[in-house]
């Protein structure tokens, strides 16, 4: 090609619109999923993350792991498929990998038995089943094209400015009222489906949600999946929430007083310096408080982190 002025223009636009609105990955079309065993496999591994409770759940048809009716897409939204929602884009590209929680290296499907043991409050499911492989081999077809160990743009849920203050537990519960009670709620118990097994609105907290432990019992984690997918409706294009709003409700959903499953947390995180920032439970690998790891203010803890060398997850 020759590169006249009016290619160099639109080579130069290009390189712009890349670096100022960063393409995101988009996962391969479901059409594209191919015909064959491979492919079945694969398809039935979308219908597992997707209706959990209805095959895996206390009341599945083929077997019984999760220990709520609580499903993967409950979370990781369209069945993993939205950007900044939790998706799956590139976790089958980065692991095995090394976890902090368990002190050691996990492979995808110790990893998703991670989830089914802490948000949905289940037991493992053996790792050479075939619906393991199906939900392993789904996640590996969603990232094609994902090179190995990396991410790629919007896999990550996305960062919010962390406010300069603590979080504020009843500005929180404005929130959660105004915004959240109608589906999740006035005691976050979520609304059941008529038939009992999944539900139409989860619930936030109670002995039927995630376990304390669980990645969303994080505040910070939390609160970037609220902002950048809740209300339902809402996506990272056009949130609703503030920053400080999406932090306040996160904190007043995960408020350790709060009825939960009750796992026994004594051997997560056996390294001290693996802790997350708001890992609700000492000791830490820092000089800050319980209460300050669980509710903030962050700032001062990552900022002691970064001086020190301490890892920063939260
Ligand atoms: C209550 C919410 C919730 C439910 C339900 C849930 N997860 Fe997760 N899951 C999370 C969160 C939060 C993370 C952490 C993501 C992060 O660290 O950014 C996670 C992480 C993961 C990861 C690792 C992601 C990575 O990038 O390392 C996989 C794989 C996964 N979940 C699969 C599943 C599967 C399969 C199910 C259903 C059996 C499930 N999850 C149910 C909230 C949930
Ligand atoms: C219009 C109904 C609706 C409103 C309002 C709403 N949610 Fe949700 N929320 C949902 C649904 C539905 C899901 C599950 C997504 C799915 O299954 O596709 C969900 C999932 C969640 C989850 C992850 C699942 C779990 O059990 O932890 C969290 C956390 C959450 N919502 C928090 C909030 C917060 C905080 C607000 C208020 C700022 C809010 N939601 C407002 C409908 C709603």
């Amino acid at each position: 090609m020759k590169l006249c002025k009016k290619n160099v223009w639109s080579l130069l636009l290009i390189s712009v619109s890349l670096t100022a609105g960063e393409v995101l990955f988009s996962p391969p079309d479901e059409q594209t999923i191919p015909a064959g065993k491979t492919g079945d496999l694969i398809r039935y591994g979308k219908e597992l993350v997707t209706n959990f409770p209805y095959y895996l759940g206390p009341k599945g048809k083929v077997g019984h792991f999760g220990g709520n009716g609580l499903g993967c897409n409950n979370c990781h939204l369209d069945s993993g498929r939205r950007p900044y929602g939790l998706n799956y884009f590139s976790v089958h590209a980065r692991y095995p990998q090394y976890r902090g929680r368990e002190g050691k290296f996990l492979t995808l499907s110790q990893r998703v038995n991670n989830c089914i043991e802490r948000p949905l409050n289940g037991k493992k499911m053996p790792l050479d089943s075939k619906e393991m492989l199906a939900i392993v081999s789904y996640m590996k077809w969603l990232g094609t094209g994902v090179p190995t160990g990396a991410h790629v743009p919007g896999d990550e849920l996305k960062e919010i400015t962390l406010p300069n203050r603590a979080a504020d537990l009843n500005n929180g519960k404005v929130v959660y009222e105004n915004y959240c009670a109608s589906c999740h709620g006035k005691n976050g118990e979520g609304q059941i489906k008529p038939d009992g097994i999944a539900y139409t609105y989860p619930p936030l907290w109670g002995y039927m949600s995630y376990q304390p432990g669980s990645s969303m019992h994080r505040v910070i984690k939390a609160a970037q999946f609220i902002k950048y997918n809740m209300p339902l409706g809402v996506t990272w294009e056009n949130p609703i929430l503030t920053d400080e709003q999406a932090i306040d409700v996160a904190a007043y959903i995960n408020d350790d007083h709060r009825k939960r499953p009750k796992p026994n947390l004594t051997k997560e995180y056996p390294y001290i310096e693996d802790r997350p920032v708001s890992y609700h439970m000492g000791p830490y690998p820092d000089p800050f408080s319980q209460e300050e790891h669980k509710f903030g203010d962050y700032n001062p803890i990552i900022q002691w982190r970064k001086e020190h060398n301490v890892t920063t997850t939260y």
